[in-house]
């Protein structure tokens, strides 16, 4: 490939070109590394990553977290299934959210692949958690800096959510519905100092964060709202087009994400490595 080139993308991360990510020397990967860890979210575009590739550049970057909830790759269990099938009409990941932020140790980072894709639709938009913080009055930021947030995976993945989604999609599929139920909640500061770029990043997000600690859900609920609100007011969207051979790259303490569903009647087939991450500390 030629030269490695990175150019802002419109709303949030970096645009990376000219670099084979399967191939690259330890001096190219370091450049790449550094620009994930700074902006949090990089594209790569024009790979042709088989699964295995996908799991070395995923083993170059961290260590796997294997999703539990996810339908796995069948020779790959490392790789989460991302998937819905033309006559489906839910999607994974269709609101904003970060992934594993319902674990103790909330997930680093996803690699996420295009395997395949509708023929319009289908984009992921993304955001920076650093913008949405500043999206915030100075009055709130403070008083978030003192909470905690309560997050959980019950009501997304567990036997209930499942059964309500195979009732609008008859084939969908989940893993570990039960394992879901049983799982703690775990609490996580509001705004946490990011663990790589030390910069305040905001940590609570419309699909897991169920309440702040220590006050009800109803309590909880016009505080979220309003926050989410003037989030997706004010903080610049980077709106993703896939394309064959896209490669997504998050971390998940500096971003949101939402896969967008508007693809009806169309495949979209995508794979999803996540990272392991470490406790988070506030701001
Ligand atoms: C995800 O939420 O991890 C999947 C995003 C996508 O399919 O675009």
């Amino acid at each position: 490939m030629n030269t490695l080139t990175a150019t802002p993308h419109h709303g949030a991360g970096i645009e990376i070109r000219g670099v084979d990510i399967s191939a690259a020397d330890d001096a190219t990967f370091g450049v790449v590394r550094e620009l994930f860890h700074r902006h949090g979210l990089v594209f790569l575009r024009d790979q042709r990553l088989s699964e295995a590739d996908h799991i070395a550049l995923a083993r170059r970057l961290g260590t796997i977290n294997v999703n539990r909830f996810f339908v796995k790759n069948s020779g790959h269990p490392e790789i989460a299934m991302v998937t819905k099938e033309a006559d489906q009409r839910l999607n994974i990941g269709g609101f904003w959210h970060t992934d594993h932020s319902y674990d103790r140790e909330p997930a680093l980072g996803s690699i996420l692949v295009a395997r395949e894709l509708p023929t319009s639709g289908g984009d992921t938009q993304f955001l920076s958690t650093y913008d949405a913080f500043e999206a915030l009055p100075p009055a709130l930021q403070n008083r978030l800096r003192g909470m905690r947030a309560v997050h959980s995976a019950k009501h997304a993945f567990g036997t209930t959510a499942s059964r309500i989604r195979r009732w609008i999609d008859p084939q969908a599929r989940s893993e570990n519905t039960e394992q879901a139920d049983a799982l703690d909640t775990v609490s996580h500061p509001a705004v946490i100092r990011h663990p790589l770029s030390g910069r305040e990043a905001l940590f609570v997000n419309p699909s897991f964060t169920v309440r702040f600690e220590g006050w009800s859900m109803l309590r909880s609920a016009p505080l979220l709202a309003e926050i989410y609100a003037r989030v997706l007011l004010r903080a610049p969207v980077a709106n993703f087009r896939w394309e064959p051979g896209s490669v997504a790259i998050w971390d998940n303490r500096a971003t949101w994400h939402n896969a967008k569903n508007d693809y009806r009647g169309q495949r979209r087939e995508m794979h999803r490595i996540t990272l392991d991450g470490c406790a988070l500390a506030a701001a």
